[in-house]
């Protein structure tokens, strides 16, 4: 399936049957639990309705009986004694009071029912959808930004929640109570039923069309102070960089110009908030005059009960309340449905690069890998050039291969096609003869190791990020595999040596340490396999010469890829491999490779020449 960009995070879509069926899947296994809050929602709604009911019992039965009377059989007009009114009148307001007791426990245990339910789900939707993004290959990761990927399982799963737990409880009240009250007043009278029911069309209008006028200043709003959190993040995240470059005064005004923006659509909100609420208010008032006035008609041709008249105001309420709910609830609804259509979307995408159906996994590797006629592009488009053509090579059980070459050669690329972080269009890779398309590529990583340029430190302790790679490893090992590469020392010199926090990538360590704990993971995990694509940047010579010894330790007995930089790792390489274009346009060992007098021999003789690496 296509991945397409419908991340405006501000999109309202219907939610498709396919979303809905996706989404439905992961409340399914609590549907027990889900049930019970929209049972509850009903007995709530009628225990809401009853109040009015109440007090129309009060009026109807007690206080008009014990004031004016009320006509008998005979014609005569009887009084109720004022002590069977009081009575009655306690009892009714001991019913209100337990009522509205009732009502409170209902709603509270309807609203823990929900939320636990909802969190169950949305929890086993997070872990769910945690896990496949881990299972995504590499294209998929190039194409999409981090911080979308990252809105989709944070954001996006948050704002649907609401569609599946109180967006369809709010419905169901919604039904309940405009049934129940309709039944209520139907009883009484049909034609002050009646009557409600005609103006319901014209409140649901007024709050559709005030919806539909306030929605677009509100969503501006919204849109203005997520450019403004933005700016903020950018600035906090480069404020090197802008203070490098003195730009503090003009990202000032560019704030300065969105807090104008802000505050211009705050006040057209105030505005349409102006009108549009007085407006439904007035809606309101149309319907209650007009029942009111129906009321006194009906009161003197003895349709009604004066009760009713109270009653019937109350009503009101309850039902018009709901129905202009329901024009800001579908814009909410809408929200929820693009943020489900979103994260639906991410789910459906499945990883480009699968094990086989009969993939095993790789035995214990010896480590002798080949490339044969090998062709490799990013894209799987006809028309767009290769980045690696025809690479065809032999590493030999524990030899160390050097790539060299110039920037965009496509020396990263052909590491990345080792662990089948991409899979080439034609050739083969073949790791002690065996097909690497033909293992599971779990079997394959489990027995590699990868050292990147940019080193990715997780947040944890030293300790833990020397642990990564192999967490049933000890402690003491860990140390020991220190002691070995000589990272001891530098390690045991950080703050809080082997338990030191390391923060969010590693920001609290230097270059060289971070490289130095990174050996030391690899190396912990004891790979038979090695990748490393060396960083370029400049460290002191102290360390460089630490860092060398540990690079050479880590390297013995593993068949290595070195993306080289250093002149001394790559004169220790058994195999040069110089990259040009997406080609092998020289191989073999430094001695060969300077006989030949080929470019390698000139890019030699410009580093011994020049100041800079290889
Ligand atoms: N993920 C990617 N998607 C598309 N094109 C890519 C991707 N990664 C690299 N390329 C392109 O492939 C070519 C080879 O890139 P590669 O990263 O292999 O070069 P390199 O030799 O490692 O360069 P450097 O020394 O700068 O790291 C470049 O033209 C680059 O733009
Ligand atoms: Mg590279």
């Amino acid at each position: 399936m296509k991945y397409q960009d419908i991340d405006e995070a501000f999109t309202r879509t219907r939610p498709s049957l396919h979303t809905l069926k996706r989404i439905l899947h992961f409340i399914k296994p609590y549907w027990r639990e889900i049930i019970a809050p929209f049972i509850i929602e009903a007995f709530w709604a009628a225990s809401v309705a009853i109040t009015p009911f109440l007090l129309m019992m009060a009026i109807d039965d007690f206080i008009v009986p014990a004031t004016q009377g009320i006509e008998g059989a005979l014609g005569v007009v009887e009084m109720l004694p004022r002590e069977h009114a009081r009575n009655g009148l306690l009892i009714v307001s001991a019913l209100m009071t337990l009522n509205v007791a009732l009502n409170v426990v209902l709603q509270m245990v309807q609203r823990l029912f929900i939320r636990r339910a909802g969190e169950k789900a949305i929890n086993d939707l997070r872990r769910h959808m945690f896990g496949h993004i881990q299972r995504l290959s590499m294209d998929f990761f190039d194409r999409e930004k981090q911080g979308r990927i990252i809105a989709r399982l944070d954001r996006d799963i948050e704002n649907l929640e609401p569609l599946i737990t109180f967006v369809p409880l709010f419905f169901v009240h919604c039904i309940f109570s405009f049934f129940i009250v309709l039944g209520i007043l139907a009883w009484n009278d049909w034609r002050l039923c009646g009557l409600i029911v005609a103006f319901s069309p014209l409140v649901l209008a007024a709050g559709f069309v005030s919806e539909k006028w306030g929605l677009p200043v509100y969503r501006r709003i919204r849109k203005t102070v997520s450019t403004m959190t933005s700016q903020v993040a950018e600035e906090v995240t480069g404020v090197q960089v802008v203070q490098a470059f003195g730009r503090e005064e003009h990202n000032l005004d560019q704030y300065q110009n969105l807090l104008d923006q802000y505050r211009s659509h705050q006040v057209a909100a105030a505005h349409v908030r102006g009108i549009t609420f007085p407006s439904m208010i007035m809606v309101f008032g149309i319907a209650r005059a007009g029942v009111l006035l129906y009321g006194a008609h009906a009161l003197s041709a003895g349709h009604i009960s004066l009760g009713l008249i109270p009653a019937a105001m109350m009503y009101i309420g309850m039902i018009y309340g709901p129905i202009m709910m329901v024009a800001h609830l579908y814009d909410h609804l809408l929200s929820s449905s693009a943020s489900s259509e979103r994260v639906v979307q991410l789910m459906d995408y499945s990883p480009t690069i699968v094990d086989k159906p009969d993939a095993k996994p790789i035995p214990s590797i010896e480590g002798h890998v080949a490339f044969e006629h090998v062709y490799f592009k990013y894209d799987d488009e006809p028309d767009t050039p290769w980045i690696l053509e025809d690479i065809d090579f032999e590493a030999p059980v524990g030899s160390i291969v050097a790539l060299v070459g110039s920037t965009g050669a496509g020396k990263t690329s052909i590491t990345n096609l080792i662990p089948r972080f991409y899979e080439p269009q034609q050739g083969r890779i073949l790791i002690d003869g065996i097909d690497i398309c033909d293992v599971t590529q779990q079997s394959l990583h489990e027995q590699m190791g990868i050292v990147l340029q940019d080193n990715f430190l997780f947040t944890g302790t030293v300790m833990d990020n020397l642990l990564y790679g192999r967490p049933d490893a000890t402690e003491e090992e860990a140390v020991e595999a220190a002691r070995e590469l000589a990272s001891y020392d530098t390690i045991c010199n950080l703050a809080d040596g082997f338990q030191t926090d390391v923060r969010e990538r590693g920001g609290a360590i230097s270059h060289g340490e971070r490289q130095l704990i990174c050996f030391t993971r690899a190396m912990i995990a004891n790979p038979r396999i090695l990748i490393l694509d060396e960083a370029t940047s400049a460290v002191d010579t102290d360390t460089e010469i630490i860092i060398q010894n540990a690079l050479w330790k880590l390297m013995e007995g593993r068949t290595t890829f070195v993306v080289a930089h250093r002149l001394s790792t790559i004169r220790h390489a058994d195999t040069i491999l110089v990259i040009e274009g997406g080609r092998i346009i020289e191989m073999g060992d430094h001695d060969t490779l300077i006989a030949n007098r080929g470019e390698y021999a000139d890019m030699f003789e410009e580093f011994i020449r020049g100041p800079d690496a290889l």
